[in-house]
């Protein structure tokens, strides 16, 4: 992953990788936010292929267009409505054309999607993507549709993804959907619904026919991944009460992992993202027994005051985040962690950011992504606290966050140099189209001339000579398999 370090995270136009011969309407589908809602995505891409439509690239020649959305911070959902505004000249050109909103902004604002965004014709929330045929039945009979109801079951556990513009080497599985943790300061658990596991079996059977397609890297999805949680005979719903589900054999989020990475032992397996909270030992006991599962853990602390940890609900102190990175530390020695960090929030003083840039000093953090605080309608924090941090002390606190964090990943690429690592090619380096761009087990990007017969998903050693604040200057050394 590269360093991030923006207000907004990721926006893409999705397109198929294979369409769907005799399909001939057109579908302009982007994605924003997290890697959930590019995950979404291709759930709502194979819905829709199997519903007469192939994906485009340009949004001229669409007949259906679907943003993705985000609610995450404020400026998320300004970059939506800016996107929306831009397609009203084509909506004029092509009146038939539908322009739907899907994902957290849609479940966030509901009905006043309809009635603010006049150009929108259907607003579905990322529980309701099976019902988007018949939605579209109406839009096409000239009326609004809009579904938003969130489920407690819902996982598409048996929905094939069609595999959207990726580079056919890295794909994501979803393991779980929603999130019962109740950060203050989050809208997810609004947006998203109830917190629910998905069927190992699917999740497996999903794993192995990326493996039998020639993925070579596959990142387990959730808001919270480590309260995945299965039990033994069939979705919790099936047991009556409370004691039989404890008799079953409960499948941690551990236990999945190591099942996921003896099913696809020549792939490398990754996941994201944890709460510290949640996260058990167990997962970094899998992690130094699995070659393949990756030794690098995005685990999101957000402040380093325990006064602030609190405000924020997060269930967990500063000691014990340290404590438990330590001890990762010693059963996967050559372990990466990234965080997330949140400048600014409510009541916020000068000396809780400092606990913060003490605690990014003491774990050193091989990468972060760092936000200003941004007050979300109907969180918790939006109903009990101020946003009362003045703007100029949120961005220059966040301004500092961002510049410690340059300096630890300067630091932590230095260790990397001088060394041999396995390096898994995913495409062609940005600068230079005669070498090839890879990523290391600890996440760390790295780039070295192509050598022969060198291509993307192949597994290779690489030497690192030398490195930026965001990337390994490697030499190629031989190839692995
Ligand atoms: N588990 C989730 C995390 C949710 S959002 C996931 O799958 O990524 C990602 C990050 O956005 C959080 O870790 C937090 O650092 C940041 N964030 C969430 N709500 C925010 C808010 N109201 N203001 C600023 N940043 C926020
Ligand atoms: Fe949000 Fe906290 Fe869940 S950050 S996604 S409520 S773990």
């Amino acid at each position: 992953m590269e360093q991030k370090y923006i207000e907004d995270h990721m926006q893409g136009t999705a397109t198929a990788l294979k369409e769907k011969t005799g399909n001939i309407k057109k579908l302009f589908l982007e994605s924003y936010g997290c890697q959930m809602n590019f995950s979404d995505s291709e759930i709502v891409a194979s819905i829709l292929s199997e519903n007469g439509y192939n994906t485009t690239q340009f949004p001229e020649e669409a007949d259906l267009i679907l943003l993705n959305t985000c609610s995450i911070r404020e400026k998320a959902e300004q970059t939506v409505r800016q996107r929306l505004s831009g397609f009203k000249q084509l909506k004029k050109n092509k009146p038939s054309l539908t322009v739907g909103v899907l994902g957290c902004m849609a479940e966030r604002l509901k009905e006043k999607f309809l009635e603010q965004e006049k150009l929108v014709d259907l607003v579905v929330g990322p529980d309701a993507y099976r019902s988007l045929p018949q939605l579209l039945e109406e839009t096409e009979a000239g009326r609004d549709a809009i579904n938003v109801i969130l489920s407690k079951e819902e996982t598409y556990a048996d929905i094939s993804p069609v595999r959207l513009s990726g580079n056919g080497v890295s794909a994501f599985v979803t393991i779980t959907r929603g999130c019962d943790n109740m950060c203050s300061f989050c809208v997810v658990p609004f947006t998203r619904g109830r917190e629910r596991s998905r069927d190992p079996h699917s999740i497996l059977e999903e794993c192995r026919e990326l493996a039998a397609a020639g993925y070579r890297e596959i990142t387990l999805l959730g808001q919270n991944v480590d309260s995945y949680l299965w039990y033994g005979g069939g979705p919790k719903k099936d047991f009556a009460k409370a004691s039989e589900m404890q008799q079953a054999t409960a499948i941690h989020f551990h236990s999945l992992l190591g099942m996921v990475a003896e099913a696809v032992p020549e792939v490398w397996i990754r996941f994201a993202t944890s709460n510290p909270q949640d996260m058990r030992i167990e997962v970094f006991e899998m992690m130094a027994r699995h070659e393949n599962i990756c030794n690098y853990v995005h685990l999101p602390v957000q402040s380093g005051s325990n006064r602030i940890l609190t405000l924020m609900n997060r269930q967990h102190t500063r000691e014990e985040y340290i404590q438990l990175l330590k001890y990762a530390k010693t059963l996967v020695p050559d372990i990466a962690f990234s965080q997330d960090m949140i400048a600014g929030f409510s009541t916020e003083t000068e000396a809780d950011h400092q606990d913060t840039l003490s605690l990014m000093r003491e774990i050193e953090y091989d990468y972060g992504y760092m936000f200003a605080y941004s007050i979300r309608p109907g969180t918790p924090a939006h109903k009990k606290l101020e946003d009362d941090v003045p703007f100029d002390d949120k961005k220059r606190r966040l301004a500092e966050i961002i510049a410690l964090q340059g300096e630890l990943s300067r630091i932590r690429m230095q260790t990397y140099v001088g060394k041999k690592h396995k390096v898994l090619i995913d495409g062609e380096s940005k600068k230079n189209k005669n070498q090839w761009r890879g990523r290391t087990t600890q996440n760390a990007v790295c780039v070295f001339d192509k050598f022969d017969d060198t291509r993307p998903g192949d597994f290779v050693e690489v030497f690192v000579k030398d490195c930026t604040q965001g990337t390994l200057l490697g030499e190629f050394v031989r190839h692995l398999y």
